[in-house]
């Protein structure tokens, strides 16, 4: 695939399928542990709002859980309800108004459900009695020493639940508004724990070979291709490698991604890590994980996005200029200032193409 890369930068337009960014820069998914049996509410409105304000192309929902046991914590965002359609449609239509591209983030927790949110204990498993409920998993494999429920290992019947729900709330989203979709494969969820050989240690036709480990992976994608509209994006979040001996590779990552790209995936959002606690030899750093989407989007000619320690408009700018990544997520630097995309505009002189709004223009430049 010939990726034109001559003379894009940060805030050139980025059109996949029928939809355009304003811009290449999205405020990549982050759970708020704030919803109320699944619902979102004025918090998710505010939060993602204000970085639609801020002048993101494109604003990413939270981890969405897809079904009651898929959620992290009792406190996540879900679509397994056709209730939880309209507080999310509210936000979308917000988002819209203000030129972001909405899209969402559907996951299932897998053996990393059932915890407290971050912020009470540090995330530990919650025991039954404490509002927790059952895990699954590839395997009855533990997460770790705060994450310790063991998840009972998945029959072939749950994996076709699992896969259903991912189906339906792909619906959901698409009833709500959403523009932009991401199957969430990464962070040690339960997409991520099958793929992985530490999470998996199946010997049917999910266990064992490559083969065999990205299945679930590949079967879940195309059940939600099918009634996702081929007009609208459709991606799809990895953990590039597991940074572990024996664990998950990019060599792995590459043949998935052409996998996905198979299975009408448009763009691959290249992370990594998270399905082993307490790994010292991940090199946190400015742009760490570039390298994966840059060398997945050369051998699987596919779009990619990129993730993790981006703060800086030039640091940005350049990933784009230099034919790195498509697309430039940002996380904690959107927390710290949901008005980034403005002030990167400004340092990188765009400017024009991306005013302030209206309501602020005649009071800053
Ligand atoms: C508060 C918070 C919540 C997050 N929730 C999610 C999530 O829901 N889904 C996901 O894929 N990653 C999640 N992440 C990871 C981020 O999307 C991102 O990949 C990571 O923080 C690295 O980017 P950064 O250096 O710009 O923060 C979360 C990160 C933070 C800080």
């Amino acid at each position: 695939m010939n990726i034109p890369t001559k003379s894009l930068h940060l805030f050139s337009p980025l059109t996949v399928k029928s939809v355009t960014l304003r811009n290449r820069i999205g405020v990549s998914p982050m759970c708020q542990y704030s919803a109320t049996d699944g619902m979102m509410n004025d918090w998710h409105l505010v939060h993602l709002g204000a970085r639609a304000v801020g002048g993101a192309g494109l604003v990413i929902v939270e981890a969405t859980g897809v079904e009651p046991r898929a959620r992290i914590s009792p406190a996540d965002a879900g679509l397994w309800d056709d209730r939880q359609i309209e507080p999310l449609a509210r936000i979308n239509r917000f988002l819209k108004q203000h030129g972001a591209v909405p899209g969402i983030q559907l996951a299932h927790a897998g053996r990393k459900a059932s915890t407290a949110p971050p912020w009470q204990d540090g995330g530990r498993s919650l025991a039954d009695a404490e509002g927790g409920w059952e895990s699954v998993g590839p395997s009855a494999v533990v997460f770790g020493a705060e994450i310790s429920r063991a998840p009972r290992e998945m029959t072939v019947e749950d994996i076709h639940v699992a896969q259903a729900a991912f189906r339906a709330a792909t619906v959901r989203a698409l009833n709500s508004g959403c523009e932009w979709l991401e199957l969430h494969a990464a962070h040690g969820y339960l997409l991520h724990e099958f793929y992985s050989p530490l999470s998996n240690k199946r010997s049917d036709n999910y266990g064992g070979s490559f083969e065999n480990r990205i299945r679930f992976v590949i079967e879940t994608a195309r059940t939600m291709r099918q009634v996702w509209p081929d007009r609208l994006p459709f991606t799809t979040r990895i953990s590039c490698t597991d940074w572990v001996d024996g664990g998950w590779t990019l060599e792995e990552s590459v043949e998935l991604a052409k996998r996905l790209k198979a299975e009408g995936v448009d763009l691959i959002d290249c992370s990594s890590g998270f399905n082993a606690p307490d790994i010292s030899t991940i090199p946190f750093g400015a742009s760490f994980q570039v390298p994966f989407a840059e060398r997945i989007r050369r051998e699987a000619g596919i779009l990619t996005a990129t993730v993790g320690y981006i703060t800086n408009a030039m640091q940005a700018d350049a990933i784009i200029r230099n034919g790195q990544a498509d697309l430039v997520l940002l996380a904690r630097e959107m927390l710290r200032n949901p008005y980034w995309p403005l002030e990167a505009a400004r340092i990188v002189r765009q400017r024009k193409v991306l005013p302030p709004p209206v309501q602020y223009s005649r009071a800053i430049e």
